[in-house]
């Protein structure tokens, strides 16, 4: 990461940067199909418990919310066999474009992979595929479903 005044902790040891992550993943990803913010504050909640399979990082400088990922379960209906996902991946745009998100993306994957997981896997839309594809990830399958996803994965070195 470039900027040395960002540092990414777990949400849980930053729970009040909580607000800020359900806000940022629901407009992302959700508003505009119709969920109300309570579908994700529901979600996140999970990634708050110890013993949960799920994980949100947070990036923050100070109590400046920047950015985040999450381990989760499963992410892609068309692949219920695959888990965990690394998943809800997103920087606040003026702090994009520095290293940020392509940390705390290996964060997150290093996280599920030190947790015991052979692989860990990451989906989107094809025009991200250079990102991912620079920071390691292995592109497994294109046209995924509806929106044509990429599925990508990480394994253990
Ligand atoms: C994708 C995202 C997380 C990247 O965050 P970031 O902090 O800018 O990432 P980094 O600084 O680590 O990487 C930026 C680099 O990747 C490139 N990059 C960023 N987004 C890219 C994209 N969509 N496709 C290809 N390259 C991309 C940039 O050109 C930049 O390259 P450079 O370093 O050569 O200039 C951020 O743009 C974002 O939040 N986007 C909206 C949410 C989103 O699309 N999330 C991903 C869902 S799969």
């Amino acid at each position: 990461m470039t900027d040395q005044t960002v540092v990414v902790s777990n949400l849980r040891d930053t729970p009040h940067f909580f607000d800020a992550v359900a806000d940022r993943i629901w407009r992302a990803w959700w508003e505009q199909q119709g969920f109300p913010l309570s579908h994700i504050t529901c979600l996140l909640q999970d990634s708050l418990t110890e013993d949960a399979e799920s994980l949100c990082l947070v990036a923050h400088d100070g109590d400046r919310f920047v950015g985040t990922a999450s381990v989760i379960a499963s992410d892609l209906e068309e692949r219920p066999d695959l888990t965990p996902w690394v998943a809800a991946v997103w920087v606040d745009p003026p702090f994009r474009g520095t290293g940020i998100g392509g940390d705390i993306v290996l964060r997150a994957a290093r996280a599920a992979l030190d947790a015991g997981a052979e692989a860990v896997h990451l989906c989107a839309l094809p025009g991200k595929r250079a990102f991912y594809e620079r920071l390691g990830w292995r592109l497994d399958e294109k046209d995924v479903g509806e929106d044509r996803l990429d599925v990508f994965s990480m394994r253990r070195t």
